[in-house]
């Protein structure tokens, strides 16, 4: 047990010594053979894989590292660029996406773990040249100041009125 920083004794040397040695059993354990196996883990990356998303309604492959989220993955690698990054942190809203009938934060959710659901972006709302209705009440009722995070607004609107409408 390593000496508190307020001890007698304490020391830079010691601090050292401790993180060293926790460093070193978490990578020999990371990188045991069967690690992933005790875990029941099926471990993939860092590089990319084939990740297979149902976007719109539409099947969409990519090949991504397992560390971009849902928003860079639909807004860099798929051109889908109607919901937009604001503060990417998860506290603005301006990415909102509905997974299979409940909203995300794109900017904190992994595409990788929505692989399999269904995945809705304000690009997918409006049917042809026909706006969804709750696009159409956005504009008849200039429900925005910017505008930026408005997809965002969008999509938390349909979210909140198809489950209680
Ligand atoms: Fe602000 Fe995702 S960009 S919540």
């Amino acid at each position: 047990m390593p000496k508190r920083k307020d001890e007698p004794g304490f020391s830079r040397r010691t601090f050292l010594k401790t993180v060293g040695a926790g460093g070193v059993a978490a990578g020999v354990l990371g990188n045991a053979p069967g690690a992933d196996a005790q875990s029941g883990v099926n471990a993939v990356g860092p590089g990319a894989v084939p990740v297979t998303l149902n976007v719109n309604g539409r099947s969409l492959r990519l090949q991504i590292e397992p560390r971009v989220t849902l928003l860079d993955a639909l807004r860099m690698r798929a051109d889908l660029t109607g919901n937009k990054r604001g503060c990417d942190r998860g506290a603005c809203g301006a990415c909102t996406m509905i997974v299979d009938g409940r909203t995300v934060y794109a900017c904190s959710t992994l595409a990788i773990e929505v692989q399999g659901k269904k995945i809705r972006t304000v690009d997918g709302l409006a049917s042809g040249g026909t706006l969804h209705p709750v696009q159409q009440a956005f504009c008849d009722k200039d429900a925005l100041m910017c505008g930026f995070c408005t997809p965002g607004f969008v999509m938390a609107s349909v979210a909140l009125l198809e489950k209680h409408p």
